[in-house]
């Protein structure tokens, strides 16, 4: 597959991107949207409902083509690939992450986890001991056997994050990935995403409505309407609260009132 744009493993960006559905009215979920995810970075996504959130994740893990505008992720314009050579795409190289968990009912966890090698097509056993390393790291190795409905919420997401890291992609993308968990879970989860995307220098964005997920981000973009409203590093804050606070005022006053960075 030829790279374009001068941009290489890991790096997403998003131009001029805009995605219209029409339903009887036409909404646009996201209107010339220009957003950059640096290669290796943490990046939360917030914003109100309807703010084109998942839009702009299923833009970039190409579920979803652009009306207009560009996705650019890991060095390829999704935009110039074939249905099929997108799937193949994503198979190989995007981590997805979603909050209803999405595991086959059918299978056990480690078939679950190691489902997109074996649709693949590649080495069934290498994809196994992997996944098995993973299990041992997320605290689940004893649950192998079992199907999803024998798991709790916590396990059933952390079954997820190995199937989204098996093939090793460069690029993880979470659409709430915490809000079906209690808040305790929720952080483990966070942490463990953190931890298993930073040791690879795996670029990672994480949709969220919650400000103590994404004071484990590096950066924060907030969509309104469609667009970028603002972004802010989250680093400067103490805690959720203050990243909280912050975020409330930017939603209020937009990104040129709202004052330094950790006030
Ligand atoms: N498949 C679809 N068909 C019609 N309209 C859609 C579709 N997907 C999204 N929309 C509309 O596009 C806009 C943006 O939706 P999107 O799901 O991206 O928002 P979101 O920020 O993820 O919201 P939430 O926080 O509620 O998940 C909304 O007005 C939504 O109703
Ligand atoms: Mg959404």
């Amino acid at each position: 597959m030829a790279r374009s744009g001068g941009s290489g493993a890991g790096c997403v960006r998003v131009e001029g991107a805009t995605k219209r559905f029409r339903q009887g009215t036409t909404v646009e979920a996201l209107r010339d949207a220009t957003i950059e995810f640096a290669p290796g970075g943490f990046t939360a996504v917030m914003g109100a409902s309807g703010s084109g959130k998942s839009t702009l994740l299923h833009a970039v893990a190409g579920l979803t083509r652009l009306d207009e505008g560009k996705a650019i992720v890991d060095g390829i314009d999704l935009s110039a690939l074939s249905d099929r050579a997108l799937t193949v795409f994503r198979r190989r190289r995007i981590g997805l992450v979603f909050q209803a968990f999405n595991l086959i009912p059918s299978l056990t966890a480690e078939q679950n986890a190691t489902l997109p090698v074996v649709v693949d097509g590649r080495d069934e056993d290498e994809a196994r001991e992997r996944v098995a390393r993973m299990f041992e790291r997320l605290g689940i190795a004893h649950r192998r056997d079992h199907r999803p409905d024998a798991l709790s919420g916590g396990e059933q997401q952390r079954v997820a994050i190995a199937r989204a890291l098996v093939a090793d992609p460069a690029v993880v993308l979470a659409d709430e990935p915490t809000g079906s968990l209690d808040s305790v879970t929720g952080q483990a989860i966070c942490r463990i995403l953190k931890e298993l995307c930073a040791e690879s220098g795996r670029t990672i964005v994480v949709v969220t409505h919650e400000p103590a997920v994404a004071v484990w981000a590096d950066r924060v973009v907030v969509l309104r309407d469609g667009r970028v409203l603002a972004e802010f590093p989250a680093a400067p804050f103490a805690d959720a609260h203050a990243l909280a606070a912050h975020y409330q005022d930017v939603v209020a006053t937009g990104p040129a009132l709202a004052g330094g960075a950790a006030s």
